[in-house]
């Protein structure tokens, strides 16, 4: 087993440095026992290709291949209940991680090898179950796959899980450890375009899905508002306009079972959001975080910093200066995030997305099904109970 090793940084670090400085927290002989439930792509896929064969570096995009990228993991054990997953995973990663095992329960798995951390893979709706499961059998520490979770009941009882029992919880909403993402809000906490008041994004395509793509942009809003979102009103698609109020997806394969949506969400500081999300635009991604001195847009032309002065805007059109920014990091995505959970662990400190942070993110969800069940109506967002 895995010893803890009391670190210097106490404090979540994303928001004052890139990740490289995780690995300065970590003590370098410990190994976790690291075992994933759920083997599709997204947890076993080879790192892909780097784009020069000697100097060259791809970012780990799949949770086994940034893990390989990190020399205190050791997987020990994955578990699918399809068994071509099982076979894919040992045939990928057997050489990596010798005597790696397969299982076809986790609850099997999680007995028998009693990892330290465990990844949760599952599709959206199955998260839950081998969440709690991991926090019986003794896990140190958690990576879950967003959404944390499908209703706010199931949010609620993962939150009080990881809270009585202190294991460090890391929900994948990936562009918190992305370079861009991380240094938009260090830019806006450190007054670039003065006090932020409106977020405007655009989700397009036609996986624009509100538990499966949404639920990033939601977490988008909550990490850069940084308050309680107070109420909601939003609109579904025309096709799924009936959707109700409870989850009816199939774990994020079929868009017809998880609709697109547009919504406005009104945060407790002030802060002001519009999410644009139906199925019938392009696969775009924009974000745009805009204050009384300036924007931040982060898009397919790239992230800039647009910053607009005037002596009197009545009068004198402003000088407006755009200033192209390219933040990088050594490590980012999901093996940033798998660092931020051992230093976590370690530490005793949040991860950059506790379940407590993802948990709004269920109950904002929750509130647009909601808003639409009500003719559009403006819906109030569960805080924690
Ligand atoms: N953070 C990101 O950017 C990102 C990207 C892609 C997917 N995801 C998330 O990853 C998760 C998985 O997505 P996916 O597209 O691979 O889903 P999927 O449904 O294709 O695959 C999930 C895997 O879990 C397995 N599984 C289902 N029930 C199981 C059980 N009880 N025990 C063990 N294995 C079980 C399935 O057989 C399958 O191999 C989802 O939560 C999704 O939202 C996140």
């Amino acid at each position: 087993m895995a010893s803890a090793t009391p670190s210097i940084h106490a404090g979540p670090i994303f928001d004052i440095a890139p990740p490289s400085c995780v690995s300065d927290t970590l003590d370098e002989r410990v190994s976790y026992r690291t075992a994933l439930i759920g083997l599709s792509w997204i947890a076993a896929d080879p790192a892909a290709p780097a784009s020069d064969p000697v100097l060259g570096t791809a970012v780990p995009g799949s949770h086994a291949s940034a893990m390989a990228a990190i020399p205190e993991i050791e997987v020990v054990a994955g578990c699918d209940i399809a068994p071509a997953a099982r076979d894919r995973f040992i045939q990928h990663w057997g050489g990596r991680w010798h005597g790696l095992r397969v299982y076809d329960d986790y609850h099997t798995m999680l007995e028998r090898e009693r990892p330290d951390i465990v990844a949760i893979v599952t599709p959206d709706h199955l998260h839950t179950s081998p969440l709690l499961a991991a926090i019986e059998f003794g896990a140190r520490g958690i990576f879950c796959e967003k959404p944390l979770a499908t209703s706010l009941d199931e949010a609620d009882q993962i939150v009080a899980a990881a809270a009585s029992s202190g294991v460090a919880v890391c929900v994948d909403y990936t562009r918190r450890w992305m370079p861009e993402f991380v240094e938009a809000r260090r830019r806006i906490r450190s007054g670039a375009i003065g006090r932020l008041s409106q977020i405007i994004l655009q989700l397009g395509g036609p996986r624009a899905m509100l538990f499966r793509n949404h639920t990033h942009m939601i977490d988008l809003l909550n990490y850069y508002a940084d308050a309680d979102a107070e109420w909601v009103v939003a609109e579904l698609e025309p096709d799924l306009s009936d959707y109700g109020t409870t989850y009816r997806g199939d774990g994020g394969a079929d868009p017809s079972t998880d609709p697109g949506a547009n919504y406005y969400v009104a945060f407790a500081n002030g802060v002001r959001a519009y999410v644009s999300g139906m199925k019938d635009t392009v696969p775009d991604l924009r974000v745009d975080l805009i204050g009384a001195r300036g924007r931040l847009s982060l898009d397919a032309e790239g992230f800039r910093l647009i910053t607009f002065e005037s002596e009197d805007v009545r009068t004198t059109p402003p000088v407006t200066r755009i200033q192209r920014l390219s933040p990088t990091w050594t490590v980012s995505g999901i093996q940033a995030a798998m660092l931020d959970l051992i230093a976590a662990m370690q530490t005793g400190r949040e991860t950059a997305s506790p379940p407590e942070s993802a948990r709004r993110t269920v109950a904002i969800t929750q509130a647009i099904l909601e808003s639409q069940a009500r003719g559009n109506a403006p819906v109030r967002v569960a805080r924690v109970p």
